[in-house]
Order: C-alpha cells, then sequence, then structure tokens
C-alpha cells in the first residue's frame, strides 16, 4: 500500500527560500521545516535574519538565514554554487521575496520610466533569472527538484479599482507586467527542464489578510468566494504542497491559492 502521508515530508531535502523573511516567507519556511527540509532563508536584513533563525531553532526547526540581495542580477551563480558546497544539492526553491522601490504604488499617471524599470529588474528580470540558475544547478546536480515562483490574482486578472479607491489606495501597474511575466516565464522554465525531472509551478496567492483597515478588508472579501482574505499559513501549506513528492505530477501550473478571486 503506498504511504501516502509520507509523500508529503522533506526529510533529507534542501531547501531556499528567497524572502524567507517577509509575511509569506516566515511562514513557508516554517513549514517546510516542519515537513523535514533542512530551509536555508535569503534575504536582506541581518537584524531580522538572525533573530528569526534564534527563534526557530529554539523550536528545533532547521532554519538558517544567509545574507542575499535579490538586486545584485550578476552574482547569482557564485553565491549558489558556494550555497550548494557548503549546504548540499539544492531540492526546493521557493522565491517569495518582494524588492520594490519607494514611489512602487504610484498611479499609472504618475509613474517614471526610471521607476518602472528599476521594478521589472528588481521583481521580473530577478525572480527570472535566479530561478533560470537553480533549476541548471539542479539540472547539473542530476537533482529532480521543485521550483516554486511566486505569481499572483493580478498575473491572471486586472486589480478591480473600486476597492483601492475607496480605501484612498491604489494597485501598481508594474506589478501585472510582473507577474503576468513570472507566471508565464515559469511555463517556460518547466518546459525547457521537465525532461531532467524538474518541476517549476507559479504559485499565486490573492489579498492576505495583514493589519489593513477594515473598510478595505470588507470591500475585499465580498470579491472572494469563501467571503475573507487568505492567510499566511494557507500559502505556506500549499506551497509545501508543491515542493512535496506528493506533487510530483504537478509541474507548468499556475496554482491559484485565491479564496476563488479568480474563478469569477
Ligand atoms: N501578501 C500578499 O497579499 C500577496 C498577495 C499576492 C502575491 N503576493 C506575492 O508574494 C510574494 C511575497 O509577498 P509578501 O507579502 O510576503 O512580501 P513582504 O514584503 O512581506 O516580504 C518580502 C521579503 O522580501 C525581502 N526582500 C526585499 N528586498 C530584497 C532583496 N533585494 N533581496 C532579498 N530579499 C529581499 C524582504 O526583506 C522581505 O523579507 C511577493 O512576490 C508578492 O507579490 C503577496
Amino acid at each position: 500500500m503506498i504511504d501516502y502521508i509520507n509523500k508529503f515530508r522533506l526529510e533529507k531535502k534542501v531547501a531556499l527560500v528567497c524572502g524567507g523573511l517577509g509575511l509569506l516567507g516566515r511562514e513557508i519556511s516554517i513549514a517546510l521545516a516542519q515537513a523535514g527540509a533542512k530551509v536555508i532563508i535569503l534575504d536582506i536584513s541581518d537584524d531580522l535574519g538572525l533573530s528569526f533563525q534564534e527563534e526557530c531553532q529554539k523550536s528545533k526547526l532547521s532554519i538558517i538565514y544567509k545574507k542575499f540581495d535579490i538586486a545584485n542580477l550578476s552574482n547569482y551563480k557564485e553565491i549558489l554554487t558556494g550555497l550548494n558546497q557548503e549546504q548540499g544539492p539544492i531540492d526546493i526553491f521557493v522565491n517569495v521575496a518582494y524588492p520594490r522601490t519607494a514611489d512602487w504604488l504610484n498611479e499609472i499617471e504618475d509613474i517614471k520610466i526610471d521607476s518602472w524599470q528599476r521594478n521589472i529588474d528588481l521583481q521580473l528580470n530577478s525572480a527570472c533569472l535566479l530561478a533560470k540558475e537553480v533549476a541548471q544547478l539542479m539540472k547539473n546536480n542530476n537533482v529532480k527538484g521543485s521550483i516554486i515562483n511566486f505569481g499572483s490574482i493580478y498575473g491572471v486578472v486586472a486589480p478591480t479599482f473600486d476597492i483601492y479607491k475607496d480605501n484612498h489606495l491604489t494597485f501598481p501597474a508594474a506589478y501585472s507586467a510582473i507577474k503576468g511575466g513570472i507566471i508565464n516565464f515559469s511555463k517556460y522554465l518547466a518546459s525547457y527542464y521537465g525532461g531532467f525531472g524538474i518541476r517549476v509551478n507559479c504559485l499565486c496567492p490573492g489579498g492576505i489578510i495583514n493589519n489593513q483597515e477594515e473598510k478595505f478588508i470588507s470591500s475585499y472579501e465580498k470579491r472572494t468566494l469563501l467571503n475573507r482574505m487568505g492567510k499566511p499559513e494557507e500559502i505556506a501549506s500549499a506551497t509545501v504542497f508543491l515542493a512535496s513528492n506528493a506533487a510530483s505530477y504537478i509541474t507548468g501550473t499556475t496554482f491559484m491559492v485565491d479564496g476563488g478571486w479568480t474563478s469569477i
């Protein structure tokens, strides 16, 4: 009889979580470590990174932090090769980093070209080039790994501006271009590396609860089928699934975790 629970276990797996100190990244790192993986968080804050590492180790979770700036597009290969030698071959790669410029939340009419270009470099070019380097490393190591890129509902559908305007907020135009690009590039990687047993999927969360104003939460909730925003742990469990052998026949998907937002 097949041991189905065993398919979800990640013992002996090495997982890299880029952006692992963020709202989603922390919960994803904890979930992967609870499933048995050795987790390496790549992020930019030593203070937060070292204190999170200590907190996790007190809870007997195998999580370490390494400083890494995804904005530096030219040194990925060197850093990944070093990590590979130090920590062993990478089996799982999750990119939940979210670098953005200070003027990221400008209306489309106020966007400056250098800001647009910078955000494309920070968020789209980095996600594609880093995932490509990891896939190549997995291939070289003969690892049948799992790569999970992060899209969004707004890589698939347009924002509903009334829920933002009514709350004096907006949603950046570049986000649609970036997330749409990451979704389709994930399919490209899945196609190219599929023959080597490497799976690549793009997880697309809907809005996650994070101290937003009540007025915004209630307008957002009305647009979901489950009448609520998502929780970080709901993204974390979907990530563990995609990372594990339980998802061994899932690749090239745009995996929506959005309470049904994109179904209507
Ligand atoms: N939170 C949501 O509601 C939501 C919804 C849909 C999609 N997403 C997507 O999920 C991903 C994560 O979102 P989040 O809400 O956890 O973001 P967040 O801002 O809470 O966390 C992002 C993490 O990226 C790190 N980071 C920033 N710049 C970096 C750099 N130069 N190098 C390395 N790390 C860097 C930050 O330090 C932080 O730990 C993003 O791709 C986002 O678009 C989030």
